[in-house]
């Protein structure tokens, strides 16, 4: 089912810092921030040779990341993406196994305009996995 890790999403409380912090210590070409107002999130991405990191900010009142960002004050890693060839057939599968689909279940549009499905962490040693359709 798993294709290649799409990107790795990194929750910050300050994008701004967390930018100049991949820029600046590790030379990273980071994009311009883009605000997702639908996602309650603003991102950066940092494109790398085989894979993307994606450090998302809170935007707005009722942010997906908030609360992980007051579990962890000073960010971490929020969640891997993999693609998957077929997503619906992916979320057949999955359920079929009885595994947890968060939100109202099902197949939503992602950030990045493509259909994705979110694993619950508990289902997956304590992390969030998005699948992406290729
Ligand atoms: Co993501």
């Amino acid at each position: 089912m798993l294709g290649n890790l799409n990107h790795v999403a990194i929750a910050v409380p300050d994008l701004q810092a967390a930018s100049a912090i991949y820029a600046n210590k590790l030379g990273a070409k980071v994009s311009a921030p883009l605000a997702l107002p639908e996602h309650g999130v603003t991102t950066v991405f940092i494109e790398l040779p085989n894979t993307k990191l994606e450090l998302m900010e809170p935007l707005g009142e009722n942010s997906p990341i908030a609360k992980f960002l007051e579990r962890n004050p000073e960010g971490g890693v929020h969640h891997l993406c993999f693609e998957v060839d077929d997503i619906e057939q992916a979320q057949i599968a999955l359920q079929a196994q009885g595994v947890r689909i968060l939100g109202s279940g099902g197949i939503r549009m992602g950030a990045h305009d493509k259909p994705v499905l979110f694993l619950h962490p508990k289902d997956f040693c304590a992390t969030l996995i998005e699948l992406e359709q290729k």
